[in-house]
């Protein structure tokens, strides 16, 4: 199992490793408020749905421990809403967490299981989706889904990870991920740390790779999953699955059920969270664009549902027609 947890309790506050640094740096901060949770989750320090999502619980764990009412509790878990608009595992901890607060509960404690929950649905889904790679596979996948972004294993990182362990994964394609480059900076480590062969290719390379008939299915995580399997995920993923339905290619989508927004009836209703000019004219505060170069950068797209070949969850392989709740 991997040893990476990107959101750590410790006796002495939080610790979050600032992912901002990797591949270069592993820098792990130390939190000791919900303030500071919630700007290292806005400044993408820790990222990954579930990860923001173990990450705010624990944030309020901090307060709780610090003394803070049930008001000043509560106030704190809408804070940590205002973060990131898309990741629906951010609101469904707080939904949790505001419960705990509001009957009493030991905050910590509902934190803790938040966290747990996750690491099970993430080995189990690992279980269920390496079930569908065939031998010798060759994936593609995009962002990075990993122990980085989640409780400590991954989704659709996780069934990778899995299915090279039991000998059928010949070799992982990692889309670079443009903007914020996860897949380049983040997949990239992970991939090398748990020796697993790849290859980084650019954004744009996806279709000629398929064209070449160099990869046999393409994963990816989720950030929310409509009651109707449309699926927000990491801008880019919705050109993987037109590409790969066009050369008829299994396109999976692996998250696990604190995804699914069964209240959000389609993608068309799923908030895309709109992120800083600067992540597309600046790399590593270097800037590449002309100044004041116009930019559209939203952070993630929906792919629909009749692109996805089945989406796995830590309780089942679904197929389509989705019907989620
Ligand atoms: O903007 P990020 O890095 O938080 O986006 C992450 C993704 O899009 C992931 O694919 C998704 O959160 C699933 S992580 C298991």
């Amino acid at each position: 199992m991997s040893d990476i947890r990107p959101v750590q309790w410790t006796a002495d506050g939080l610790e979050i490793i600032d992912q901002t640094q990797l591949p270069f740096r592993f820098i792990v901060e130390r939190h000791k408020e919900a303030e500071s949770v919630a700007r290292a989750i806005k400044d993408m320090k820790v990222r990954g749905a579930p990860a923001i999502g173990i990450a705010a619980a624990y944030g309020i764990a901090l307060e709780a421990q610090q003394g803070a009412d049930r008001q000043q509790l509560l106030t704190a878990c809408q804070m940590m809403r205002q973060t990131r608009p898309t990741a629906v595992n951010l609101f469904a901890a707080m939904d949790r967490i505001e419960q705990a607060v509001r009957e009493g509960k030991d905050v910590l404690a509902e934190a803790h299981a938040v966290a747990q929950e996750d690491l099970e649905a993430d080995l189990r889904m690992a279980e269920l989706g390496a079930d569908l790679i065939p031998l010798n596979a060759r994936a593609l996948t995009i962002c990075n889904t990993g122990a980085l972004a989640t409780g400590g294993y991954g989704t659709a990182y996780g069934i990778l990870r899995k299915a090279y362990e039991t000998g059928k994964l010949e070799i992982v394609y990692a889309c670079e991920t443009r903007p914020r480059l996860q897949g380049m900076r983040l997949t990239a480590w992970e991939l090398a740390r748990n020796g697993i062969p790849f290859r980084v290719i650019s954004d744009g390379m996806a279709g000629w790779l398929m064209s070449k008939r160099m990869v046999d299915f393409v994963i990816a995580g989720a950030d929310r999953i409509a009651a109707n399997g449309d699926t927000a995920n990491k801008i880019g993923t919705y050109s993987l699955a037109t590409l790969a339905h066009a050369h008829g290619i299994p396109f999976y989508i692996a998250a696990p059920t604190t995804t699914i927004d069964s209240s959000t009836p389609d993608g068309n209703s799923i908030p895309i969270e709109e992120r800083s000019s600067t992540e597309v004219t600046h790399i590593d505060n270097v800037q590449i664009a002309p100044d004041e170069c116009p930019v559209w950068n939203p952070a993630f797209d929906v792919t629909p549902a009749r692109l996805i070949t089945a989406i796995v969850t830590e309780q089942a392989v679904c197929r389509p027609p989705y019907r989620f709740g």
